[in-house]
């Protein structure tokens, strides 16, 4: 058994939670003697959570790409420029897939090779074969992740073949970017079920993690893909794939179709799961996944980390500023309670 770190404690009710409810805009990390001291209560009560989770926001990749409307190169610079500002340390800005299957990505290059990088932030995208690496690299991302599935269906209708071949074109893809010193995230999508197949056995979703980790992915982000999963599911998923993968290369990323994302997270880590993906405004779903909705929005988790006390270098209110322009672009309210509720105690 290779389980790094791992803590099965049951799951505890933490009032700091409640605590923070009143919490004015900007973030308690930061504010006054009297949140530090909320702070660390909170930290005492929960010594079992790791004490940094670093946010990987993808935004601007699994929100837009889900998009009717195709935004514009200019925009998606702007709102990636805002998140680059916000503490953020990873940000996945783009995909370069098949701009057939996903016209919304199709200006991903043009997007790279426009934005402000912060010295301090890795900007990735999504390359599903060499092809999308070759368009990466002349991109100039920092990073690139690979995206298998752990339910045969869903890989046929996203990547068009089966999981086996498609962990055959991953190889070529991880043995270029070794070459170019390039770190390859690999995502595995259904871990909790299949908008076509149902319940996915979580002995596919470790065989994929462990085999993508193997092949030299140096994470493995458990996507939900279509949000079904609920606390006790998210437990059984990970007493099974920390068997074989340690926590510490794992990631989390939750679709909030049924309202369970941040209670899911929550359990996710007690068990020491440390990376977390999310969306400013909670924007997302994916075009292969009917009724997925958004990823968990960027605010929301912010809000649960900072109650916890959990370390995130992230800034609220430079986050909702990203928040209130990409809401302006799509003429809508986020999707966040954090974010509508701060935002209209700031008017
Ligand atoms: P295919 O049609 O089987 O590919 O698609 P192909 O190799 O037969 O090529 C067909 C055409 O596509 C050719 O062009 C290729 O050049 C072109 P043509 O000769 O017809 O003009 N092509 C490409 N063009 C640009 N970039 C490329 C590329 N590759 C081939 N990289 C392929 C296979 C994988 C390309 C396609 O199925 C595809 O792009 N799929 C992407 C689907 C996608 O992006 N889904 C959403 C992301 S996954 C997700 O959201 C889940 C996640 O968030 C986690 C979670 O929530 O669980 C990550
Ligand atoms: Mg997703």
């Amino acid at each position: 058994m290779i389980v790094k770190n791992v803590i099965k404690t049951p799951i505890a009710t933490n009032s700091s939670v409640q605590t923070a409810v009143s919490t004015p805009i900007e973030t308690p990390t930061t504010s006054s003697p009297k949140m530090d001291t909320e702070k660390n209560t909170a930290n005492k009560s929960s010594t079992h959570f790791p004490s940094k989770v670093s946010i990987v926001e993808v935004g601007a990749r699994d929100g837009l790409q889900n998009e009717k409307a195709i935004l514009t190169a200019k925009d998606k610079i702007s709102l990636i420029n805002l998140l680059s500002e916000c503490g953020l340390k990873r940000i996945e800005a783009g995909a370069f897939v098949s701009p057939k299957w996903v016209p919304q990505m199709a200006n991903s290059d043009e997007v790279f090779m426009g934005i402000n990088r912060a010295k301090d932030v890795i900007y990735s995208a999504l390359t599903p074969n060499i092809k999308g690496f070759e368009n990466a690299i002349a991109s100039k991302v920092d990073e690139v992740a690979i995206f298998g599935s752990a339910s045969e269906s869903f890989s046929q209708k996203n990547i068009n073949c089966s999981i086996n071949k498609s962990l055959k074109r991953f190889e070529p893809v991880i043995a270029a970017a070794k070459l170019q010193n390039i770190p390859v995230r690999g995502y595995v999508s259904c871990v909790m079920g299949c908008p076509y197949e149902g319940k996915i056995d979580s002995k596919s979703v470790t065989f994929v993690a462990k085999t993508l980790l193997e092949m030299g992915c140096y994470e493995i982000s458990l996507g939900d893909t279509i949000g079904a999963g609920t606390p006790d599911a998210t437990k059984r998923l990970l007493d099974d794939v920390c068997l074989d993968v340690p926590v510490t290369d794992l990631a989390v990323h939750f679709h909030d179709t049924y309202g369970q994302a941040l209670v899911n997270i929550y359990t996710a880590l007690h068990y020491g799961v440390a990376t977390i993906d999310s969306a400013v405004a909670g924007l997302g779903g994916c075009p292969y996944a009917k009724g997925a909705s958004g990823n968990v929005a960027s605010e929301d988790v912010l809000y649960m980390l900072n109650g916890l006390g959990i370390e995130t270098g992230i800034s609220m209110d430079k986050l909702l500023l990203a928040t209130k322009f990409i809401s302006n672009v799509l003429d809508r309210q986020p999707v966040s309670k954090v974010a509508n509720a701060l935002l209209a105690n700031s008017k």
